[in-house]
């Protein structure tokens, strides 16, 4: 073998290593890349699963529950501030894009709850009891509308009867 040729091989094995050190440089980004990727997606399942629709229906519960007594009262401001608390609950269910058994609860929350909360606001406002006993009524059989095509009929909300909280209403 002369010279020449030895020095052509290493010229061909050093391009080749050159070639061979940018592939893996490739690949190895290539792999970083699906690792961040695939960490970001679970990421948003996890935000997804952090959002307790059940939590949020306990504070409805609460929430109306109390609405109720202070309409009884005819307590209006404080009927004012749970239809607030209501609203915004509400509206965080709306923003959650929440699907329950393939119905999209976001959904039904803006099209059965939300009106509800507005009309009795109106009552509210007129401060009047019969009217507000009324919506009252319709918000509730809302309630247990949803909770029906939810395929969740079983939860049954109905009218407080007997007060059991220690606050003035
Ligand atoms: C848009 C649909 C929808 C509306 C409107 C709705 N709910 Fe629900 N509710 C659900 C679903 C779905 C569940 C089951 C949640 C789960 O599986 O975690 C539920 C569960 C509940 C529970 C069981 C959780 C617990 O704390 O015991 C209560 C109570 C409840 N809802 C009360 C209410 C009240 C009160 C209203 C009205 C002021 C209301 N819900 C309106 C869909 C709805």
């Amino acid at each position: 073998m002369n010279q020449k040729s030895l020095i052509g091989i290493i010229g061909i094995l050093l391009t080749l290593s050159i070639f061979m050190s940018f592939y893996s440089m490739i690949k190895i980004q290539d792999l970083e890349n699906r690792f961040t990727s695939n960490f970001k997606e679970s990421k948003d399942e996890e935000k997804h699963e952090e959002f307790e629709l059940a939590e949020k229906m306990m504070y409805l519960q609460r929430y109306s529950e109390k609405l109720f007594f202070s309409g009884k009262q005819k307590n209006w401001e404080l009927a004012e501030f749970y239809l607030e608390e209501m609203e915004e609950t509400a509206e965080k269910v709306i923003k959650a894009n929440q699907f329950e058994q393939g119905v999209n609860i976001s959904a039904q929350m803006k099209e059965m709850l939300l009106p509800k909360i507005q009309e009795l606001q109106e009552k509210v406002k007129q401060k009047n009891p019969q009217e507000f006993e009324k919506s009252y009524k319709a918000m509730l059989m809302n309630c247990n509308g949803c909770h029906m095509i939810s395929k969740h009929g079983f939860i049954k909300i109905l009218e407080p009867k007997q007060n059991n909280y220690f606050q003035e209403f």
